[in-house]
C-alpha cells in the first residue's frame, strides 16, 4: 500500500459463518443432498472488507466474534481479509444458511442469532475502531446487532470526525436515521431503506435524486441510492451522477451491496472523482450479482464489467446508452 494512503477500517458486530448450499429441488418432508456447498466468512462488513482485498486496497476488519464458530470464522478468513482484529464474547458466532436451488430457480436464506454484547466488549471493539481509523475511513455496517444501542452509529460519527475520519454507513431503520443526523461522510441505503428514511414512496429517478440531495442538505456529504439491476445514482449537495449497471447474468445478489461499499470507500480513500467512483461500485456491485451464493466479483472480470458500465451527470442533457432502464 502507497505510505500516503489513509486506513480503512470495516466494523462487523454481528458476523456469522456463510454456508450455500447449491441443491436441485428443496422438497418439503425429503431429504435433499447439495449438489455444491461452501464457507465463507460473514457480515456486512466483513464481505466490504473481502471487496477490498480483490480491490487489492489493504483494509482492517474488527469483527465479534465466539466460540467454536468464531474460530471457524478466523479461519475462513485468513486468506480472504487482509487484517483480521477480533474481540471474543461468550456464546457462539452465528451461522447464516443460504440455498441456491436450480429448479425453479430461486434462493432461500435464514439468517441465525447472534451472541448478545456485553457493554465491555462493544467498549472494547469501538476503541479498536477508533485507533486503527485514524484519520482515514470507517465502514459502519448492519443493524440487527442484540446489545447495541439505536444511538451507536451516530456516536461513532461523532468521535471518528473529532479525530479527523470519515464514516460510511450502510444501515437502514433507526440506525441510519440516527447516523444521519451525525452527518456521516457517506451512506448507501438501496431505494427501501431511503424511502424508510425520508418516509415517502420514491417511484421514478428524479424522487430518488432528491430524496438523495434532501438528505445531502442534512450534512451527510455523499448519499449513494443503489437501486438493484438499474444501477445507482450518487449525490452530493453540488453533484448527482446517475449510473446504469452493467448487464449481467444474476446468479446470486448476496453481498452486492457489500461490494458496491467497498467499491465507493476504495475509490474516494484514493481521490476517484465521483464519476469514477460510481462506474466501480456499479461494476463490484454487478460482478458479485454474476457470482454463486456468498462469492463476490472476481477482479478479472472488472476491465470488461467497467467498460460497460455508463454514468453520467444528471444536469446533462444527453443521458446515457440505456439510462431509459432507470424507470423504477
Ligand atoms: N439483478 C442485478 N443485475 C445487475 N446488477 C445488480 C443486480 N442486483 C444488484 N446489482 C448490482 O449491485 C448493486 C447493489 O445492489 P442493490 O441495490 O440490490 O443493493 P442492496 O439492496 O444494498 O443489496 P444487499 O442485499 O447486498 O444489501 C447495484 O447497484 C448493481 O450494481
Ligand atoms: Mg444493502
Amino acid at each position: 500500500m502507497a505510505l500516503d494512503m489513509p486506513p480503512i477500517v470495516t466494523l462487523t458486530l454481528n458476523p456469522c459463518v456463510d454456508v450455500s448450499y447449491d441443491i436441485d429441488r428443496l422438497i418439503e418432508d425429503q431429504k435433499v443432498h447439495a449438489n455444491a456447498n461452501r464457507f465463507d466468512p460473514g457480515g456486512n462488513g466483513i464481505n466490504v472488507a473481502r471487496a477490498l482485498k480483490r480491490l487489492q486496497r489493504p483494509a482492517h476488519a474488527c469483527a465479534v466474534l465466539g466460540g467454536e464458530i468464531g474460530a471457524l470464522f478466523t479461519r475462513l478468513a485468513a486468506p480472504q481479509v487482509e487484517q483480521l482484529h477480533d474481540v471474543r464474547i461468550d456464546g457462539e458466532t452465528r451461522i447464516n444458511v443460504t440455498l441456491q436451488q436450480q429448479q425453479p430457480r430461486a434462493q432461500f436464506e435464514v439468517s441465525g442469532i447472534g451472541p448478545t454484547l456485553n457493554a465491555s466488549a462493544l467498549q472494547q471493539v469501538t476503541d479498536m475502531v477508533l485507533r486503527l481509523a485514524g484519520n482515514g475511513y470507517a465502514v459502519l455496517t448492519g443493524s440487527r446487532m442484540p446489545g447495541v444501542p439505536t444511538d451507536y452509529y451516530a456516536e461513532m460519527v461523532n468521535a471518528l470526525r473529532r479525530q479527523g475520519a470519515r464514516t460510511v454507513i450502510d444501515a437502514q431503520g433507526e440506525m441510519l436515521a440516527q447516523a444521519v443526523a451525525a452527518r456521516p461522510f457517506l451512506i448507501k441505503p438501496n431505494r427501501a431503506e431511503l424511502e424508510q428514511l425520508i418516509q415517502r414512496r420514491l417511484d421514478n429517478p428524479r424522487a430518488v435524486v432528491e430524496a438523495a440531495q434532501a438528505v445531502c442538505d442534512q450534512g451527510v456529504e455523499w448519499v449513494c441510492v443503489s437501486l438493484g439491476a438499474d444501477g445507482a445514482v450518487l449525490v452530493s449537495e453540488e453533484q448527482a451522477v446517475l449510473g446504469v449497471a452493467p448487464h449481467v447474468k444474476v446468479a446470486s445478489t448476496v453481498g452486492a451491496g457489500d461490494s458496491m461499499v467497498g467499491a465507493l470507500v476504495h475509490a474516494f480513500s484514493r481521490g476517484d472523482t465521483p464519476e469514477d467512483a460510481l462506474r466501480l461500485a456499479l461494476a463490484c456491485g454487478s460482478g458479485t450479482a454474476a457470482q454463486p451464493g456468498t462469492e463476490l466479483f472476481d477482479p478479472r472480470a472488472l476491465p470488461d464489467l467497467l467498460s460497460r458500465t455508463q454514468v453520467s451527470n444528471w444536469q446533462d442533457e444527453s443521458p446515457p446508452q440505456g439510462r431509459s432502464r432507470l424507470q423504477m
